[in-house]
Order: structure tokens, then C-alpha cells, then sequence
């Protein structure tokens, strides 16, 4: 029965009432933009992921300026490499003078104030398309963690500002920290993509780079959807490993396991709402079936009032706009 004192709907009678207690805030401080660079002048739009393309070095330019100007001054970079450079070691994951380390130099000089994140993993230099090095059909651990720290390393001597590992092999942040350390880099983050789950959702994201694995799949390292105190397990070595960020990807069907490491950890939490996530909304909207304007910020709303600090979406752009007005 109503209790006629009791009327929660007074808390949100009109907009400037609904603003004073507002616990989420949205805005481009809080944004990292994914991009994807190639080794050519065309500009190449990925067909699952309509706004979303590949670039070369001039196009990136006036992407980041365009992106700096709406108030995202962070960027993490995805390299679609050519076929003949991918091998079974990876090993052109750490040639300094390779695409994402010329592309970090050529930026930095142009946009000293950019934050660059780099993703540290094989899978876009792997001719087998996973992450780590394989053998006899399984992904080695500690064999990866080397190749891991050197392309770390050249991605930090190129100027990166977070390196952020995606590989989920165990070990590697502490491996990385101390490689990072050892070589005068102590001042150079780790984003730790913590909680990596075995997700469909990167399918829009490995068309884009052409790097889905060429066997089996990617579930004895990425963690099994179903669970969540596996995550906790993963924050606990990776804080003591010495990240400095923890992150939980996908995002949008994982956001308890954000607000589980929200109040596990410390640190900053990061969340990445992934090329399907984008992909899904995109779709949506092209058919008319959904507000996009309304559906993107909502989106992003929610993975922030889960407890992510900072969100790594292929929106960075659109909701910068949106949220300007
Ligand atoms: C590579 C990597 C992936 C993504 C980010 N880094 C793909 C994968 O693990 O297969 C996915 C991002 C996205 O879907 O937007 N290790």
C-alpha cells in the first residue's frame, strides 16, 4: 500500500533537482581512444566497426589533433601488421624501428602533451594469431614473458607513457616492471589488462587487425567467462606484481567484476568496452532501433557507476561531442 509520505519521484521532479544528486559523472578527461594504425597512406574503414578505420601516419595526425581538441588526450594503438612481418616468434613486436614505435616517436614530437598507451601482446605479430609464443600447439609462458619485456621496452624507448599488457600470461607484469626499472624507465606506467575474459566480443577487433588466432582459441590464458573470483586472484598478483592500473575488459557484461575490484584494489581501475560492445550499439542504431546519442553515453554511464575510472571506448570521440553539447 502507498505510504502517502513516502515519494521518491519529489528527488527527481525536474532537471536541476535530479543534477544535485547525481552520483555519476561523465567527460572526456575520462576517456582513452583505441585507435588502429597501419604502414600505408589509406585510410581504411573496418566494416564491423562503422566510424572506426585504419590509418597511416598523416590521417593519425588529424585524428589525434581532432580528438585532442574534444578534450581526449589519450589514446592506446593497434597495429594491423603486413602478412610477411608476422611470424612464429613475434619477433617484430620489439624492432624499434617498427610501426608502433615510429608512430609513438612521430606523435610524441607532434603532441608532447598526448598520453600514448601501447597494447604489449604478440597476437598482431604472431603468424599463429595468439598472443603468446606457441609450440606443439600450446601457448608458453615464460618464453613469452621475455619476448613480452623487449617489446615493452622498445615501446618505452620510443616514448610511451602506459604500457599496457593484454597477453594475459602470468608473470608478466613484474617481469615487465622490473625490465622497465632496469632500463631507466621507472617512470613508465603498467596498465594491467587484469581481468581479460575469453570474450566473442573482440571478434570486430581481431577483423580490424586481422589477428584471430589461426587454431583453437584463446581460453588457457584469457579467463573463463563464467567466473569472478578468479578475477580477484588476478588483481591481487598483478597489484603485488606492481601495477599501477588494474583493468576489466569487456566492460558493458562485466561490470560486476568491476565493482569487485573497485573495492578489492586501491588503484585506478580501467574498463574497455570493447569492438563488439561498440559494434552491437553501432548496429543497433544504424536500423533505428535504438537513441544512439542516449545509448552511448548511458553505455558508458553505467561502466563508470560500476566503479571504472577510466574507460577505453571506440566513443571516445562521439561522447566528447556529445557531452560538450
Ligand atoms: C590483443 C587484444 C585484443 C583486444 C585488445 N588487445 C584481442 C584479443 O585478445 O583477442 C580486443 C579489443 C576489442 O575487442 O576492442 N591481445
Amino acid at each position: 500500500m502507498l505510504d502517502e509520505r513516502m515519494r521518491p519521484r519529489r528527488n527527481r521532479k525536474n532537471e536541476v533537482i535530479r543534477s544535485w544528486h547525481r552520483e555519476t559523472w561523465l567527460a572526456p578527461q575520462h576517456f582513452v581512444y583505441p585507435v588502429f594504425v597501419h604502414d600505408r597512406a589509406a585510410v581504411e574503414p573496418i566494416k564491423s566497426m562503422p566510424g572506426q578505420s585504419r590509418m597511416g601516419l598523416e590521417a593519425l595526425k588529424k585524428e589525434v589533433e581532432g580528438a585532442m581538441s574534444e578534450g581526449v588526450k589519450s589514446i592506446v594503438l593497434f597495429p594491423a601488421i603486413d602478412d610477411k612481418l608476422k611470424t612464429s616468434d613475434g619477433k617484430e613486436s620489439y624492432n624499434s624501428a617498427g610501426l608502433v614505435p615510429r608512430f609513438i616517436r612521430a606523435l610524441k614530437k607532434e603532441f608532447p602533451e598526448l598520453v600514448i598507451c601501447t597494447d604489449v601482446a604478440l597476437d598482431p605479430y604472431s603468424s599463429d594469431g595468439h598472443d603468446g609464443i606457441v609450440r606443439d600447439g600450446r601457448i608458453l609462458n615464460d618464453e613469452t614473458v621475455e619476448v613480452l619485456c623487449m617489446q615493452a621496452l622498445a615501446q618505452a624507448d620510443a616514448g610511451a607513457d602506459v604500457i599496457a599488457p593484454s597477453d594475459m600470461m602470468d608473470g608478466r607484469i613484474g617481469a615487465i616492471r622490473d625490465a622497465l626499472d632496469e632500463h631507466g624507465y621507472s617512470e613508465v606506467s603498467i596498465l594491467s589488462y587484469t581481468a581479460k575474459y575469453a570474450s566473442a566480443f573482440y571478434g570486430p577487433f581481431r577483423d580490424a587487425l586481422d589477428s584471430a588466432p589461426k587454431f583453437g582459441d584463446k581460453k588457457t590464458y584469457q579467463m573463463d567467462p563464467a567466473n569472478a573470483r578468479e578475477a580477484k586472484r588476478e588483481a591481487e598478483l598483478d597489484e603485488a606484481e606492481g601495477a599501477d592500473i588494474l583493468m576489466v575488459k569487456p566492460a558493458g557484461a562485466y561490470l560486476d567484476i568491476i565493482r569487485d575490484l573497485r573495492e578489492e584494489s586501491s588503484l585506478p581501475i580501467a574498463a574497455y568496452q570493447v569492438s563488439g560492445e561498440y559494434a552491437m550499439i553501432k548496429a543497433a542504431c544504424q536500423n533505428g532501433w535504438l537513441d544512439e546519442d542516449r545509448v552511448v553515453l548511458e553505455s558508458l554511464t553505467a561502466i563508470r557507476r560500476a566503479g571504472a575510472d577510466v574507460i577505453f571506448t571506440y566513443f571516445a570521440r562521439q561522447a566528447a561531442r556529445l557531452l560538450r553539447g
